[in-house]
């Protein structure tokens, strides 16, 4: 039998033992810790005084010392943790990790448990010392606080917390993940969600406190950014749209996973719960907007009929009717619900279809009020719609480029927007006029630098 594997592939078999046989923490290790254990063991949420975000830290260890001893898995609390030979067996309250990723982690203390962690892949996120900014990051999400007197900004690593009468952050959320794409939060105002993660990397649903700035949990979902995060009314679940095709649906008390949702055929970018939060839409790039049974996980029925990529939703607030739009430009509205004895494929439950917009459609969202929406996308304008009508009320301009998030106030007098060109503008709905415009984030200026000693 051997002498018919030809050469190439000998050669290629040879070199997956070498790669096997040396055991390297940033390509191997790293990945297994980020993904299954950094939601509990991080700088925020820091079980047992453990931090695995960096080799210093997980060798540094937890209340029980050094988790790793170089030269003797077997003497190793990493390992002794994740075989159960100590419990409660971690990954705590998950399923166990795989035997195979037991037996890298193994073999890489075997080997001396070095750190090879390239110098661009340390984690710079520290607590104590603020992120500074040379220029205003990329803005991907906004969400107003219920009482309206806060306005959540998405930053780099972290969520900033404006006071709507001011224009520095009066908190700052600092967290593992480089991005945030969306902010959700609960009607009592004291939990924020934000949802995102690093490309590539990992996905991330952090809960907030934030009142006291002070992150209650994180949960780490795939391998990619997680998008569309959206709170139920009562706060008690999240559901949130992932790379692998699956809509999440999250505890927040507990962070524990209560459905996975396989129904999409592409990434997931944009839930949102129906009024009493028992059903969720979802869309996503396979162009479908559907309808799941949030308590079960049940899908229900297809909403739209499939045109373009679909990448926001929005709901009516006071109805069950949602707002969809994507790469196609066209914002449509739809019923959530098909009468029973409407046939599939059928068109009918459309209310409207908006005016085609310049370029393709990221953010989307409809007032408090229930009267309008507010469109935008790779074009630099917001345009907003009566509700009712279909028709054109206003647009707001002077973004330099893209935009990605829109917040209506909760008195549906004000739409706050940002993207590409790192500015949140307020402008009047009434109109469309601005009202204020600034940067959310301390910018380090060259003459600051300059005052440094
Ligand atoms: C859902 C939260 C959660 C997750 C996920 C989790 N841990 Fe833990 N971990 C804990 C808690 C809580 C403790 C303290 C347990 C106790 O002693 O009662 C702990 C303790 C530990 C300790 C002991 C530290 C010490 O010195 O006391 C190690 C080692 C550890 N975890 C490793 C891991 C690893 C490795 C993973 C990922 C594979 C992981 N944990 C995932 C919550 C978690």
């Amino acid at each position: 039998m051997r002498a018919l594997i030809p050469a190439a592939l000998g050669a290629a078999i040879l070199a997956a033992a070498a790669y096997a046989a040396d055991i390297s923490y940033s390509r191997d290790v790293r990945p297994i810790i980020q993904r299954q254990c950094q939601g509990c063991h991080q700088p925020n949420v820091k079980s047992s005084d453990l931090d695995l975000t960096s080799y210093e830290s997980l060798v540094a260890g937890g209340k029980h010392g050094p988790a790793v001893k170089p030269g003797a898995p077997a003497d190793s609390l990493l390992v002794k943790y994740l075989t159960g030979e100590i419990r409660p067996q971690m990954p705590m309250g998950l399923p166990e990790l795989p035997g195979e990723q037991i037996d890298a982690i193994s073999e890489w203390i075997a080997q001396g448990a070095k750190d090879d962690t390239p110098a661009e892949a340390r984690e710079t996120v520290s607590l104590d010392k603020p992120i500074t900014y040379s220029q205003p990051p990329v803005i991907t999400s906004l969400a107003f606080s219920p009482d309206g007197m806060l306005l959540a900004v998405s930053g780099y690593r972290e969520v900033l917390i404006i006071p709507v009468n001011s224009t520095a952050p009066s908190k700052r959320l600092v967290g593992l993940s480089e991005r945030i794409h969306s902010l959700a939060f609960s009607a009592d105002g004291d939990l924020l969600v934000a949802a995102g993660g690093t490309p590539a990397r990992f996905g991330e649903v952090q809960i907030w406190d934030v009142r006291n700035a002070k992150m209650l949990r994180s949960v780490t979902l795939t391998n990619d950014t997680v998008f569309g995060a959206s709170l139920a009314p009562d706060a008690k679940t999240v559901a949130v749209g992932c790379a692998d095709n699956t809509v999440r649906i999250l505890e927040t008390a507990t962070g524990k996973e209560l459905h996975k949702i396989g129904n999409h055929e592409n990434w997931v970018l944009g839930t949102v719960f129906g009024k009493n939060g028992k059903r969720i839409v979802s869309v996503g790039r396979d162009r479908a907007a559907k309808l799941t049974d949030a308590g079960s996980g049940a899908f229900l029925e297809n909403i739209n009929l499939l045109r373009g990529e679909l990448n926001a939703v929005a709901r009516n607030p006071l109805q069950e009717v949602v707002v969809i739009g994507g790469e196609e430009r066209i914002p449509y509205v739809y019923l959530m619900d098909r009468p029973k004895n409407m046939k599939i494929a059928d068109d009918t439950t459309m209310v409207h279809k908006l005016e085609r917009q310049q370029g393709a459609i990221f953010a989307l969202a409809w007032s408090s009020d229930g009267r309008q929406i507010a469109v935008a996308g790779a074009s630099p304008e917001v345009t907003l719609y009566d509700a009712e009508s279909g028709n054109r009320v206003g647009q707001c301009t002077g973004h330099a480029a893209g935009i990605y998030a829109l917040a209506y106030s909760p008195d549906s007098k004000l739409l706050a927007t940002g993207g590409f060109d790192g500015q949140v503008r307020l402008c009047e709905t009434a109109g469309g006029k601005l009202a204020r415009e600034f940067i959310p984030v301390p910018l380090e200026t060259s003459s600051a630098r300059r005052a440094e000693p």
